[in-house]
């Protein structure tokens, strides 16, 4: 593929491909001296339109491991704020020749659309409510080094804001082509209105979802995309979906805590379960790091011609 939009244009295959490839970079990452030739003369544009500290700083590390040139566009800092479209920003970073441009951007489809206008890889950084496909990797990644290659008999719950998350429904696709079951938890109010059609179970409510999973993926509560008026009592959230040992005690035995960050502590993971000898939670970002190498390696020595 000439651009990774999200996890559903992968096969089976091609993802544990990519996972495979991770591992490589991961134990490069192990070693005293982490940096390698293999994208030596490439260069990597990272245009971040909307916030990160994991996903455009990962990112910006992997591509220096690999000897790549990175170059971060901020919304802030950028043309954008004099009103430039995205067209135009993609065009004229374009015309700078990258190999790579990893995007994030707040609108769902706005990888999609540069994807189709240019000759560049693109990578999706995150869009909108639509897609992370780079966190599901990265996520799974870190799954692997617990549950191996298959996911088959393995249950995990996604808990909290599912109706914002680009993360959520990457997992959902990406855990299913992996094997495992997937539930997800939220009040009625923080359920995507179409999420009965979705390969997963549905709960309500975290007492009966947490039975017996082998691992929780919470979510970020995001504050900032509530519509107004939808926003829940934030302490009655708390009580109700914020995951704490007596949760925990109900899952598997040993089961595995995530979360892709940033975390509201004591909003819906409890502090002392974010730190917890079974959280991922920095694993998570270390996996991010190799998964990402992964990507840039696979995207910026593609042979497929580039076509669009
Ligand atoms: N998980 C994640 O995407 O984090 P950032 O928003 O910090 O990149």
């Amino acid at each position: 593929h000439k651009d990774l939009l999200d996890v559903s244009q992968l096969t089976v295959e091609e993802a544990n491909h990519l996972l495979d490839t991770a591992e490589q970079f991961h134990e490069i990452n192990q070693r005293p001296v982490k940096k390698v030739p293999t994208l030596k003369g490439k260069s990597v544009v990272l245009f971040f339109a909307e916030a990160s500290t994991r996903t455009k700083t990962s990112f910006d590390v992997a591509g220096k491991r690999l000897s790549a040139d990175t170059f971060a566009l901020t919304k802030s800092g950028s043309s954008l704020t004099k009103g430039e479209s995205l067209k135009d920003t993609a065009l004229t970073l374009q015309a700078m020749n990258p190999d790579v441009i990893v995007i994030r951007h707040w609108s769902s489809g706005a990888a999609q659309y540069l994807a189709e206008r240019l000759d560049c890889a693109i990578v999706n950084a995150g869009d909108g409510w639509h897609a992370h496909p780079t966190q599901a990797l990265l996520d799974a990644f870190s799954l692997r080094q617990h549950w191996g290659r298959d996911f088959s008999g393995k249950t995990l719950l996604i808990l909290g804001d599912i109706l914002h998350s680009r993360v959520a429904r990457s997992n959902v696709i990406l855990l299913n082509k992996l094997g495992a079951k997937v539930r997800v938890c939220a009040p009625r109010t923080l359920l995507p209105a179409g999420v009965n059609d979705w390969p997963v179970t549905v709960y309500t409510n975290l007492n009966e979802a947490v039975q017996g999973v082998d691992a929780v993926m919470c979510l970020r509560l995001q504050l900032e995309r509530q519509q107004a008026g939808l926003l829940p009592d934030l302490s009655e959230y708390a009580t109700t979906y914020c995951l704490t040992a007596r949760h925990l005690a109900m899952a598997a035995p040993g089961a595995l805590v995530m979360h892709p960050g940033p975390m509201n502590r004591g909003l819906e993971i409890a502090s002392d379960i974010a730190d917890c000898a079974e959280s991922l939670v920095l694993t998570q970002v270390a996996s991010g790091v190799a998964v990402r190498m992964a990507i840039l390696f696979l995207h910026a020595t593609r042979k497929d011609g580039g076509s669009k």
